[in-house]
C-alpha cells in the first residue's frame, strides 16, 4: 500500500467497522454485521471488491465473495460474476435462501436478480484508475514479455512454474469478522481478484476455507493477499484449526501469516476472532489496513502482528 493511499484506506476500514457495529448494538446478529461491513467496503472504490476492483485481462471487473455463519457453519458463495454490486449480499441471499452453497457466473447473477440483490452493467463497476492500471501493466508485459516473471522474482517469489503468476500490485480484498451478543461468530471475504487475471480465475476469497471460515467451535477468518498461495494452504481453515488446538488467535494469525511466507512464498493478510472475543490481526506484507472494536476500545491501523 503506498504511502498516498493509506488515508483512503484507514478511512475505509473505519467506515466498515462503524457499519458493523451499528448491527452489533441495535442487538443484530454477526452475519449481519459482517455482510454490512463488507457491503462498505465494496462500495468503496479504494478496495478491489465490488466497484473500483482490479480489471481481468478483457478489461472486465469479475468477483468473488463468500459468506459464512459459525454457528450454523451455513454458507454463501459467489465466483466470477459480473454484475452483482455487491457480491456479499449475492452471497448472503445464497446463505439464507438456497440448499446450495456456491454459485458462479451467470447462475449466480440469476440467482441474485431473482433474490432481489441489484444488478448492474459490468462497465458500472470500472473506474478510470483501473483502466489505466491494466493499460500500465499489459504495456509492460508487451514491452519486456519477461517482466512478470522479473517482477515476480524481484517481489520475492521464486520464477519457476505456477509463480509465474504472482501478482506484482498490492492487493485489496477486503473481509470482516465479528461476534455478537448470543456468542456466535462469522466472517466474510470479497474480492474482485488479481489484476489482468485471467478471465474464470476464481481466487481464494470465495472458498470455505481458504479465504473465509467460520465455525463457532474454533474461529471467523478472513485472508487477504495472492490467492493461490493462500488456497494451495486452504489457510483459513487451517489457522482456525490452530485455535481449536487451544492456540491464540493472535498467535494463529501470525503462524498462519509465516506458514505462508515459509512454504509457499505467499504474501497477504489475516484477521480472525474467537467466540471468547479474542481477536488475531497479521500479514507479512508491509503494510494492511485493519480496524477492530469491542465495547471497550476502538483501533486501527496499517501496521500489525507484521510476520
Ligand atoms: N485474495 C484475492 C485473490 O487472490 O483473488
Amino acid at each position: 500500500m503506498p504511502d498516498g493511499v493509506v488515508e483512503a484506506h484507514l478511512l475505509g476500514v473505519r467506515n466498515a467497522l462503524g457499519a458493523g457495529w451499528r448491527v452489533l448494538e441495535a442487538g443484530g446478529g454477526a452475519l449481519d454485521a459482517v455482510e454490512e461491513a463488507v457491503v462498505v467496503m465494496e462500495d468503496d472504490e479504494t478496495f478491489d471488491a465490488g466497484r473500483g476492483s482490479f480489471l481481468n485481462r478483457d478489461g472486465r471487473v469479475q468477483m468473488d465473495a463468500l459468506i459464512m455463519d459459525g454457528a450454523t457453519l451455513r454458507a454463501g458463495g459467489v465466483g466470477c460474476v459480473e454484475r452483482v454490486r455487491n457480491p456479499v449480499r449475492a452471497a448472503r441471499k445464497i446463505l439464507s435462501e438456497s440448499p446450495h452453497v456456491y454459485f458462479v457466473g451467470e447462475g449466480a447473477e440469476r440467482f441474485a436478480a431473482e433474490h432481489g440483490v441489484e444488478l448492474c452493467a459490468n462497465e458500472e463497476l470500472v473506474i478510470a484508475r483501473e483502466v489505466e492500471r491494466l493499460r500500465e501493466y499489459q504495456r509492460a508485459e508487451a514491452e519486456d514479455p519477461t517482466s512478470r516473471a522479473k517482477n515476480t522474482r524481484e517481489m520475492g517469489h521464486p520464477a519457476p512454474g505456477s509463480e509465474m503468476f504472482a501478482p506484482t500490485t498490492s492487493h485489496d480484498t477486503v473481509g470482516a469478522v465479528a461476534l455478537d451478543r448470543e456468542g456466535n461468530i462469522a466472517a466474510a471475504t470479497s474480492t474482485g481478484g488479481t489484476l489482468n487475471k485471467a478471465p474464470g480465475r476464481l481466487g481464494d476469497s470465495s472458498l470455505i476455507g481458504c479465504g473465509c471460515y467460520a465455525d463457532n467451535l474454533s474461529a471467523a477468518v478472513s485472508t487477504t493477499g495472492w490467492g493461490e498461495p493462500i488456497m494451495k494452504l486452504v489457510l483459513a481453515k487451517w489457522t482456525a484449526d490452530r485455535v481449536a488446538a487451544g492456540n491464540l488467535p493472535e498467535w494463529a494469525a501470525l503462524e498462519a501469516m509465516n506458514y505462508l511466507k515459509q512454504r509457499l512464498n505467499g504474501h497477504g493478510g489475516i484477521i480472525m476472532l474467537n467466540g471468547q472475543g479474542q481477536v488475531g490481526i497479521a500479514h507479512n506484507t508491509p503494510r494492511m489496513a485493519w480496524a477492530c472494536k469491542t465495547a471497550h476500545k476502538e483501533e486501527s491501523g496499517v501496521e500489525r502482528g507484521a510476520a
